[in-house]
């Protein structure tokens, strides 16, 4: 795709930006000439990302960020971070998530229950706490995106703790964005589906991949609603092939 300036001057923290759908989402931002801030536990396939970045003719690169969405503390510091250097946030696409152990809810162990919720939740939580007052700053207002899964809503037996762990994420989001129905903010949950990623891979072992749409094309519709003139807030897209 051919790079444009419509989001220059513009800053993107994506979580899981390493592989999958947020990597997909971070260089289609960065396309578009958005700074991209990368979130990730894995350092490697950072900067891979950052040089594909430079590629795009960003010298500059994206803002890496190596660490583990479990450490919550280090959220708010990443938010003072941001303060620091640049003032504002534009776009927050929490996107990075866990799968955990697909097992009947009585096996699933203590430590996985508490990574689900450490990860999918509680991140994304710190991450609104730590950077509702950066995205404010944002003009014409601060969009955030957060991914969920049908699972939040379906009643899928073995998928219990990864289900819990959507269901909450949506419902802290959609409350967060009815607070903030007067603001400029916009604020929504976007469900890809079933997308052609190690997570589905791991999920779904026996599928056929090629059958999937791509991390590219799911994140080609997540796009719209990450750029200034999203009018939409409070609402939970589903990709449609
Ligand atoms: N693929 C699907 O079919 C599907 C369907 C419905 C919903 N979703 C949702 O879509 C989102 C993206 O999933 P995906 O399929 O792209 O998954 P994926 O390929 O497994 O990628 C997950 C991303 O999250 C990051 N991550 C995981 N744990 C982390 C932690 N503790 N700290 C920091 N980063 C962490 C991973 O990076 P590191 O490992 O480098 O930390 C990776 O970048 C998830 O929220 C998932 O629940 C996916």
């Amino acid at each position: 795709m051919a790079v444009t300036s419509e989001l220059a001057g513009q800053l993107a923290l994506v979580t899981g930006a390493s592989r999958g759908i947020g990597r997909a989402t971070a260089i289609q931002l960065a396309q578009r000439g958005a700074h991209i801030i990368a979130l990730a536990r894995t350092s490697g396939a950072l900067e891979e990302l950052d040089d594909e970045i430079k590629a795009l003719g960003q010298p500059d690169g994206a803002t890496l960020v190596p660490l583990d969405l479990a450490d919550h503390d280090a959220l708010d510091r990443l938010g003072r971070s941001i303060y620091d250097r640049w003032g504002k946030l534009d776009m927050l696409v929490g996107n990075a998530g866990i799968l955990g152990p697909i097992t009947p809810v009585s096996h699933i162990t203590p430590k996985n229950w508490d990574a689900l919720l450490a990860v999918n939740v509680t991140a994304n939580w710190r991450l609104i706490r730590s950077l509702e007052p950066l995205l404010k700053q944002a003009k014409p207002g601060g969009r955030a995106i957060f991914v969920s899964s049908s699972a939040a809503t379906k009643t899928k037996p073995y998928w219990g703790g990864y289900s819990m762990s959507k269901a909450a994420l949506e419902s802290i989001v959609k409350v967060w964005a009815a607070e903030n129905s007067t603001t400029a903010l916009r604020i929504n949950l976007f469900n890809p589906g079933g997308t052609r990623t190690e997570m589905r891979a791991a999920a779904m072992p026996g599928e056929d991949p090629s059958q999937l749409p791509t991390p590219e094309q799911v994140a080609a519709f997540m796009l719209p609603y990450l750029m200034p003139d999203c009018a939409v807030s409070g609402e939970l897209i589903t990709f449609k092939a």
